[in-house]
């Protein structure tokens, strides 16, 4: 039978436009034959809006002034219904019910466990981690202790609360010249300085403490960035080994969504292949320990010396025309309307796991 999906989008994150271009993919290349498609795009004030598929974006075709259109209906939601989850306001109009979510908003809310709760609580299942996977991914600070805690690498790093100081001497005295700083819970480089001296690492902290309330200070890794696609739930699968190879100094947010040209992609990764092969093995490692399920994308840097160094890992990475998840997919054999029809068979798998499980004791 059809089932009905809704594709989630936008955000009140700084990754709002890049979840446009993201959803825009989807929407596009989502099988009709299998899927109903509801849009629903959350505003930066965070409303939540039904779009009829005609009129959703302005400006959709440039990356840099891509909005919501105006044509939005305010949603309300209705957490235990066993009909209908959600109502439009105005109209009293009820939302066929939906099967399942898939969400394309990057960054806190949509990628952080929000989200995926309060679908928890409107008891529809969702593409991706659930609450803890997505929450731990979230926090770089709290994903590379759990991986350090598994014996996998990471950067070697400091963690600063706001009203905390540590001072640059003493700092780069331990981790060594360059450091990067970047704040706990942003994605696409939102925030993120390179620091080489000691006026860099000033401004970099100010900035950072924009947009966090946790900054994180790293040792600067000398090393290719390479990234896997892993899909699946208990036992999940991992894709061949892309590469960014950015021009500029390093993988910033203009390199990422606004300008095609300036990081190049290579797919597959040119690396040994026993070398891509460990790589591969600890994405599927790290994604196990961070309690992660239905799909992340796990970003390494390998070094010369052959060293694997988790750098991040991404819950709900770009689905945009030029995003590394649905490329690796693509070169692994899978086609992108192929893997959304995974992922919505994932989340669907999973919800039946839950479903499965006793919620009352048994005396
Ligand atoms: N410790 C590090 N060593 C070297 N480069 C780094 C380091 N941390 C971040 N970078 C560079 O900055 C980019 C963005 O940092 P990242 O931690 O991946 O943030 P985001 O979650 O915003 O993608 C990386 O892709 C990489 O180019
Ligand atoms: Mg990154």
């Amino acid at each position: 039978m059809k089932k009905s999906v809704a594709i989630v989008f936008g955000g009140q994150s700084s990754e709002h436009e890049v979840s446009l271009q993201s959803a825009r993919n989807v929407i596009n290349a989502i099988d009709r034959n299998t899927y109903y498609v509801t849009l629903i795009g959350i505003d930066k004030q965070g409303h939540w809006l039904r779009f009829d598929e005609r009129d959703y974006l302005q400006n959709a075709n440039d990356p840099a002034h891509i909005r919501l259109s105006d044509s939005g209906r305010l949603l309300s939601l209705l957490p235990g219904s066993q009909g209908p989850q959600f109502v439009e306001v105005e109209t009293g109009l009820e939302v066929p019910r939906i099967d399942v979510v898939f969400p394309l908003i990057h960054g806190s809310t949509g990628e952080d466990g929000a989200l995926q709760g309060l679908l928890r609580l409107l008891d529809i299942p969702c593409v991706g981690p659930d609450v803890l996977g997505s929450a731990v991914c979230m926090d770089k600070d709290v994903t590379k202790r759990l991986l350090r805690d598994a014996g996998i690498a990471v950067a070697p790093f400091a963690v600063l609360h706001r009203g905390d100081s540590v001072d640059f001497l003493s700092v780069s005295a331990q981790l060594g010249l360059p450091l990067f700083v970047k704040p706990a819970s942003q994605g696409s480089s939102v925030g993120v300085s390179k620091v080489t001296d000691e006026a860099s690492y000033a401004a970099a902290l100010k900035l950072a403490f924009d947009y966090d309330h946790k900054v994180l200070i790293e040792q600067g890794i000398v090393g290719r960035e390479v990234e896997c696609a892993v899909l699946g739930n208990a036992a999940p699968t991992v894709s061949v080994c892309g590469e960014v190879v950015a021009n500029d100094d390093f993988y910033a947010y203009d390199t990422k969504y606004l300008n095609d040209g300036q990081a190049r992609i290579a797919i597959p990764a040119d690396l040994p292949l026993d070398l891509s092969d460990e790589v591969r093995e600890v994405a599927l490692q790290a994604y196990r320990v961070l309690g992660c399920a239905g799909l992340s994308r796990v970003d390494f840097f390998v070094t010369e010396a052959r060293e694997i160094i988790i750098n991040e890992v991404n819950t709900l990475p770009g689905f945009t025309s030029i995003s590394m998840y649905p490329k690796l997919w693509q070169a692994s054999g899978l086609s992108y309307p192929e893997l959304i029809d995974r992922l919505i068979g994932l989340a669907l798998e999973r919800a039946e796991d839950m479903r499965a499980l006793k919620t009352e004791v048994v005396l």
